[in-house]
């Protein structure tokens, strides 16, 4: 925290734009560089339609978009659309969130409300989750006073469906399982934990935030994909991003109910209030419409053929990747259930020195995770060449340099 001398101040009078302009420009990372923050995005043009018409639609409020016709009308569309993907029951809707991480809150928040009408017996509502599962999980209990369990991995870094089994107790109303999750690329055993949830009575929630809008497109392409949506009996609810492989500018997510009755314990209508009763989208008030609209917009502009096209082009990204890596001394590829996030590791060049090496000697701005030790990539289709071959080059001098002890510098292997 900044001391009080050191405290940025508002100018007493304004600064002109090119001024501010300026200093943005002192500061602001660029399109290569920046690449890996600012993952997952499309082509130029589908990001074009995103910006383009959430611009025009930025200062409309999404507080109404389940009141205001022309509003509803697109968020409905949208949400249609989205379920439609994930081989819904008749019944089934979604929500739409400003994030992964909210989607995963409004899931816990449906769950421990259904888990009132529908285990009132429990004392302490327990969500059990793989130790890979999203933090996002964790905050969520701790927001909603739910206790959370979490089953450790097998040597193989997947979880351990033996110890997720051991951990259920009469206290769990959810179980939740990855498609796939962020630290490892895996697709958790989705059949098996939702047989699990059916057995004991408890909610079932996939977080498929970063798998939801590849994982369709995968299948159709012929990829192995085990089955992870509504195709599985017990699963109630899907997170899924549109700001990630759907592609759409942040921030805007989705939350999928197998049931459209989930809806009521979401959004909640408040009536004790003198100025009327209020019933708005989830958790949020006012919010940018250009999310909802920009989302709409993309996917019309995309269609399956375009999201099919893309995936073939995000796998061509991640092949070439993956062979630039493996070519590099030492360093070898993570073998994940999806092409992204790809995240590569190394036995002989301590992996927080190369990523010391990239960020401070060449500038990229990258994240890592460290349990094992690994530099993660969220390869979009917008990584091309142009983002590849110098990434490539730089980390073929920043291995050598660690391999040969002169880069020493280390950063912390973190994401968030
Ligand atoms: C598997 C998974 N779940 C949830 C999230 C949270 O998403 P967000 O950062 O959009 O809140 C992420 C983010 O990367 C994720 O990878």
């Amino acid at each position: 925290m900044n001391q009080e001398s050191q405290r940025a101040k508002l100018p007493a009078k304004g600064l002109p734009i090119e001024e501010i302009d300026r200093h943005l420009d002192t500061i602001a990372v660029d399109k290569v560089h920046g690449h890996w923050w600012r993952a997952f995005r499309g082509e130029d043009d589908v990001q074009e339609v995103g910006y383009k018409t959430f611009n025009r639609f930025i200062s409309d409020n999404g507080i109404l978009s389940l009141s205001a016709g022309y509003m509803n009308d697109i968020r409905q569309e949208l949400v249609d659309m989205c379920v439609g993907l994930m081989n819904p029951d008749t019944t089934s809707t979604g929500s739409v969130t400003s994030g992964g991480s909210e989607s995963v809150y409004s899931a816990l928040h449906a769950m421990r409300e259904w888990a009132k009408d529908n285990r009132p017996e429990v004392k302490e509502p327990t969500v059990v989750a793989p130790a890979n599962a999203h933090p996002s999980f964790s905050k969520g209990c701790h927001y909603f006073g739910l206790h959370m369990l979490r089953v450790p991995l097998g040597p193989d870094y997947r979880v351990d469906l033996d110890a997720m089994r051991a951990a259920i107790t009469a206290d769990t109303v959810c179980l939740v399982g990855s498609a796939p999750n962020w630290y490892q690329a895996f697709i958790d055993p989705i059949e098996d934990i939702a047989a699990m949830a059916v057995e004991h009575g408890a909610w079932m929630h996939v977080d498929a935030c970063v798998g939801g809008y590849m994982l369709p497109f995968l299948e159709k392409l012929g990829h192995p994909v085990p089955l992870w949506d509504f195709r599985v009996p017990g699963v109630q609810s899907i997170s899924a991003d549109l700001h990630k492989l759907g592609y759409c500018p942040k921030p805007c997510s989705t939350i999928l109910w197998r049931d459209e009755a989930f809806l009521d314990y979401h959004n909640i209508l408040v009536t004790d209030v003198s100025g009327g009763s209020y019933r708005t989208e989830g958790f949020l008030g006012s919010r940018p419409a250009g999310s909802y609209f920009a989302a709409w917009a993309v996917l019309k502009y995309l269609g399956e053929s375009g999201y099919l096209n893309m995936t073939r082009k995000l796998v061509a990204n991640v092949e070439k990747l993956t062979h630039g890596i493996n070519a590099l001394e030492g360093l070898e590829v993570w073998p994940g259930d999806v092409p992204t996030p790809l995240s590569f590791s190394s036995e002989v060049a301590p992996i927080d020195l190369v990523m010391g090496g990239m960020t401070k000697r060449y500038s990229w701005m990258m994240l890592g995770v460290d349990q094992p030790p690994r530099i993660v990539l969220p390869v979009d289709v917008a990584a091309n060449d142009a983002v590849i071959e110098p990434y490539l080059a730089d980390l073929g001098k920043v291995v050598d340099g660690v391999l040969s002890g002169k880069i020493t510098d280390s950063v912390p292997l973190r994401y968030g």
